[in-house]
């Protein structure tokens, strides 16, 4: 073979395992949107997102630069705010050591106020400012010289464009969690506008705050109807910290609930304007038979189960790992109500930690770091400056809590980073709830997995940015999710069982109450119940093809010297897969997938081995997913011998897929063969913008073609708004696992990222998803390195040997000072 002769074979497992028929394309996505920097001119670095709900206006904050979309006419030209540092301004920053980047007005804070004006804070050059916007002009306030009228940003902002940082608005007051100084080395939690005395903060102490990076933060308000105690509202915020209370080397990461109550004033001598009911507690989120433990939190989303009624609000944690040497995202649960038990629970000793067990300090009256109620106002201490003092002295000594609230995984997900997720519950609270979550990664992608009573099912992933873009932001309106990088912004449908194009997809959005309707091909909601047992295996045995899951059979695969193949393994339990195969080491593991580049001593056996039953199951049992055998093809077959003449662009793509109830197995497998010259004029007209870069930064890779094979499954290639985008359909099994009857059982979910569909389509749609794949893999580079095959396929084909590129920018949120209290007219 040629230098450059690179060959992927992709597996296709998900049809494999679940169906012969996978779904075209053009069912999917019909009312999806994607707006990118040809709509937006330039303005780029969008971190900060609000939505007026009651006029469908969104308002995107950005790099010197606040703009206005209309979210019920998407296709009209956002509206544009110009709000820059002027010359001398942006001088001084440089000369204060600052880059040219940083020097500039990134804003950071979009809330509205009880006027209904927009607070808009911006970095400002580090020295943050913040204005007042009318939405109904969308007009930034001006003074009387004409000028934007701006107010310190200090402590409402951060300093630095990309610090973690948090901010909620509650009853009219802001509450902040930000970086304090300049260098960005000291935090606070505070109230930042109101009247003076009452913006309190944290104290500077590392046991109530050590190196947090900031995520979320909720405000939990009392029903004014039903509030017979008069509790106080809540603030919570969401952060990971160095852990105080591990004397270990390395600094091990906590990730960490903090509560502060509303009308909390601060002390009269004692924690002088700082709070008096600042209480933290440790979140775990722990896949407990494996021990593995998720201690990094990135997002999260609160939501009510019962609209309306505060006490069941739940907090949807997405969590990475500390350890994990790769990508992997978790995603737990944690109810206000057992938030609320560790905070109403022991205290940790902070203080002697060598002593801790012996003698914990008895814990005074009133209970400290209790938020005001009606008792507490009957005996006399109406606000917190009455507390007493041996009250503040303990809550200043123990902001921790001894216990931690505890959750288990819904979902692992190994080789994916998550950045951001929201949720959508189906069904009343009383009725077994089903959840629908979105989850955005780090690669521009959105992944839906429906979550039934524990147990999780990956419904489909769609790619909707390049792979550089992070999702940053997902918001939820009206039946669909508004989800944006720093450079786009996407609408995508997410409810509505016409969403699910095929009886699998159908199947695992059983739960979500879809139902399959083999007559007229289309994926309907029901209102009748799905019965008891696995729902989703109920309702995947109705689809044409179901594999006994454990027992695949093994797939011989002919391969040739230098290939890459991906081998898919799909991974259907919370806990993940492991491959065994001849010892070699031309291997990497993406996801639970296993590439391969064959070697001499790669040809032999691989077996993919995935640990099955849920969470908290002692013994999970082993379940074998997936069984390759890899022989050595015959040399100088068709096109491999051509392929070294090398001008003509290939794509080669094998399906295979099994039928009948066992072992009745079927492979199809599809090469497409593209002379360069060929795709350079018909194909080239087709090509997006994207795609064309894609052409233009890389050359031509060669791929052997044969045209006598069978073409079936690809990934659903389709056209939004002028950019080509892809839309791939997992298939995940529920989990049969043997941990039911601790209700605790759960059908984690994993697959491979590109995934193909379609063995189902007619021949024209075939030819044009080939076609379009021939374009895609126009992008892989000629020189057949590593490297930038890896780009050309990871921007064409989805990542599909992309991973270990991952450099994680967390892009959620930055961090504020939190200066000395200034004026704010808020
Ligand atoms: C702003 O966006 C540019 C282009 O995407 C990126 O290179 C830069 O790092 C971003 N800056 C910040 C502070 O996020
Ligand atoms: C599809 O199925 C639904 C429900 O069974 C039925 O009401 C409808 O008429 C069907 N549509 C077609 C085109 O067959
Ligand atoms: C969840 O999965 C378990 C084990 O597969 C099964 O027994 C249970 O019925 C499932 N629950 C639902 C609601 O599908």
């Amino acid at each position: 073979m040629s230098p450059g002769a690179v060959l992927l074979v992709l597996v296709p497992a998900f049809c494999l395992l679940l169906s012969g028929n996978c779904l075209p394309a053009s069912l999917r996505g019909h009312g999806d949107t994607i707006l990118g920097q040809e709509i937006f001119k330039g303005v780029t670095n969008f971190s900060t997102f609000q939505l007026d709900r009651s006029s469908g206006m969104l308002f995107l904050g950005a790099r010197d630069a606040i703009l206005a979309i209309d979210t019920n006419n998407l296709n009209q030209q956002p509206k544009k705010i110009v709000w820059e540092v002027p010359e001398e301004k942006r001088n001084s920053c440089l000369g204060k050591g600052k880059t040219e980047e940083d020097c500039r007005n990134y804003i950071r804070l979009l809330e509205f106020i009880e006027d209904g004006r927009l607070y808009v804070c911006g970095t400002y050059a580090f020295d943050p400012q913040c204005a007042f916007l009318e939405p109904s002009s969308f007009t930034l306030e001006q003074n009387e010289d004409r000028g934007v009228k701006m107010e310190t940003g200090k402590g409402k902002c951060p300093f630095e464009p990309s610090q973690h940082y948090t901010a909620v608005m509650a009853d009219g007051l802001l509450y902040t969690a930000a970086t304090s100084n300049f260098l960005g080395t000291q935090f606070d939690i505070s109230r930042a506008t109101g009247p003076e005395q009452e913006r309190i903060r944290t104290e500077q102490s590392i046991n109530w705050l050590s190196d947090p990076k900031f995520v979320s933060s909720a405000f939990i308000k009392q029903p004014e109807d039903n509030n017979p105690t008069g509790d106080d509202d809540n603030i919570y915020f969401f952060f990971t910290e160095t852990a105080k209370e591990y004397d270990l080397y390395t600094k091990v990461k906590v990730p960490r609930v903090a509560r502060v109550c509303k009308s909390d004033v601060g002390g009269m001598k004692t924690l002088q304007r700082r709070w008096t009911t600042f209480l933290k507690a440790q979140l775990v989120c722990e896949d407990k038979p494996s021990g593995q433990r998720f201690n990094i939190l990135t997002d999260v989303f609160t939501t009510q189960h019962i609209p309306g009624d505060p006490s069941s609000t739940h907090f949807y944690g997405l969590f990475t790992s500390q350890w994990e040497p790769e990508d992997v995202s978790a995603v737990c649960v944690f109810s206000l109500s057992d938030i609320s038990k560790v905070m109403d629970g022991p205290f940790k000793e902070l203080k002697k930690p060598y002593e801790n067990w012996i003698n914990p300090e008895p814990v005074p009256t009133p209970r400290p770091g209790q938020c005001l109620n009606n008792a507490l106002k009957t005996e006399g201490i109406e606000s917190s400056l009455k507390l007493p003092d041996k009250v503040l002295t303990f809550v200043r000594d123990h902001p921790l809590m001894e216990n931690s609230v505890t959750a288990a995984p819904l979902l692992v997900r190994k080789g994916i980073r998550y950045t951001k997720l929201a949720v959508n519950l189906k069904g009343s609270a009383e009725e077994q709830q089903a959840a629908l979550l979105q989850l955005g990664t780090d690669r521009g992608e959105l992944h839906q997995v429906a979550v039934v009573g524990q147990n999780a099912t990956l419904l489909q992933e769609i790619p909707l940015f390049a792979s550089q873009e992070p999702v940053n932001y997902i918001i939820l309106h009206q039946g669909g999710a508004l989800v944006s990088s720093p450079l786009s912004v996407a609408r995508v449908q997410t409810q509505g069982c016409d969403l699910y194009p095929s009886c699998e997809v159908c199947a695992r959005a059983r739960g979500l109450g879809c139902v399959w309707s083999a007559g007229n091909e289309t994926c309907l909601s029901t209102q009748a119940n799905p019965g008891p047992g696995d729902i989703v295996d109920n309702a995947l045995k109705m689809c044409q093809t179901y594999e006994s899951r454990c027992h695949p059979s093994t797939m011989a695969l002919k391969v040739s010297m230098g290939l890459r193949i991906l081998l898919p393994c799909v991974q259907l339990s919370p806990r993940p897969c492991s491959w065994e195969y001849p010892p070699h080491r031309h291997t990497r593991q993406h996801n639970s997938d296993l590439e391969v580049t064959v070697a001499e001593d790669s040809l032999g056996k691989y077996v993919c081995t995935c640990q099955e039953g849920g969470p908290n199951v002692r013994d999970p049992t082993p379940c074998r997913r997936a069984a390759y055998h890899l022989m050595l093809e015959e040399p100088s077959v068709g096109g491999w011998a051509r392929s070294k003449e090398g001008r003509h662009v290939l794509a080669v793509y094998i399906l295979f897929f099994f039928m009948g109830l066992l072992l009745g197995a079927g492979l199809f497998y599809f090469v497409n063969q593209r002379k360069q010259n060929a795709l350079q004029k018909p194909n080239s007209s087709q090509l997006s913008e994207k795609e064309r870069e894609l052409l233009s930064s890389t050359s031509t890779p060669q791929f052997p073609s044969s045209s006598s094979l069978l073409s079936c499954g690809f990934r659903m290639t389709e056209k939004r708004n002028g950019t080509t985008s892809t839309t791939t359909t997992t298939t995940l099994l529920s989990n049969h696992g043997n941990g039911g009857q601790h209700g605790n059982s759960f059908s984690g979910t994993n697959n491979s990222n590109g995934l193909y569909s379609n063995c189902k389509t007619s021949s024209s749609e075939l030819k044009l998803s080939s076609e379009k794949l021939a374009a895609n893999r126009a992008g892989v580079g000629e020189s057949g390195q590593g490297d930038e095959i890896d780009k050309g396929l990871g921007d064409g084909l989805g990542e599909v040997l992309d991973i270990n590129e991952t450099e994680y920018k967390n892009l959620s949120r930055s961090q504020a000072p939190l200066a000395k209290c200034e004026e704010s007219s808020i």
